[in-house]
């Protein structure tokens, strides 16, 4: 019974899309009518507003964080384990993915899966984010950093955790992330993709 509403809580805690909620709040277009037309952080900036991308960026990340967080907090008063951590994380990801409150229509899961990699340790998480930036840096592609960083945080999770629990999360938020990025993996081949920073396009 503790599981399930530790994934229904996380799950709901999720589905709060700070990309439309954000964009709505600043007086912008709402993200899934320009650009890629996904609800994220990365598709915010076609906008041109550095700020509510900034703001998306943080609360997506935050909600990740904190519904592990939370589980974390209450483990001891109420006999929560390694399992609730686990699957707060990974519904807390679903839920950004497939939100209740938004239609199902979500986003790719970036910054939701840093935040939640940030709690279940500083170190998974810090060292993901440096993936990330590695490759935003060098190739300045959103979606190539966090395919790179998808591949790379299941090895820095059985690195530091073992084959258990917490690393299984992080492979099935993986394998979802790149899932939700083959129109990126197609516009990367194709050399369509467009690169950090640049501006609004239709949605494609
Ligand atoms: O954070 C999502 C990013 O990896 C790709 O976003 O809008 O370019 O599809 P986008």
């Amino acid at each position: 019974m503790t599981h399930l509403l530790v994934v229904v809580l996380s799950y709901l805690i999720g589905s709060i899309s700070f990309a439309v909620v954000v964009s709505a709040a600043m007086g912008l277009s709402d993200p899934r009518s320009y650009g890629s037309g996904n609800p994220g952080a990365t598709n915010v900036l076609r906008s041109g507003n550095k700020q509510a991308a900034v703001l998306t960026l943080l609360g997506d990340a935050f909600k990740g964080w904190f519904a592990v967080w939370l589980v974390k907090v209450l483990a001891s008063r109420y006999g929560l384990d390694a399992t609730d951590v686990a699957l707060a994380g990974f519904a807390v990801f679903v839920g950004h993915l497939w939100p209740v409150f938004f239609r199902f229509q979500g986003g790719k899961g970036v910054a939701t899966a840093a935040g939640v990699l940030l709690a279940f340790a500083p170190w998974l998480g810090l060292a993901t984010l440096a993936t990330w930036l590695l490759v935003a840096f060098v190739f300045r592609y959103s979606s190539l950093a966090a395919l790179a960083a998808a591949v790379c945080a299941p090895v820095f999770a059985v690195l530091l955790f073992g084959p258990e629990r917490i690393a299984l999360a992080v492979t099935g938020m993986s394998l979802l992330l790149i899932w939700r990025h083959k129109k990126n993996i197609g516009n990367l081949i194709a050399g369509r993709e467009s690169r950090l920073g640049a501006k609004k396009t239709p949605t494609r």
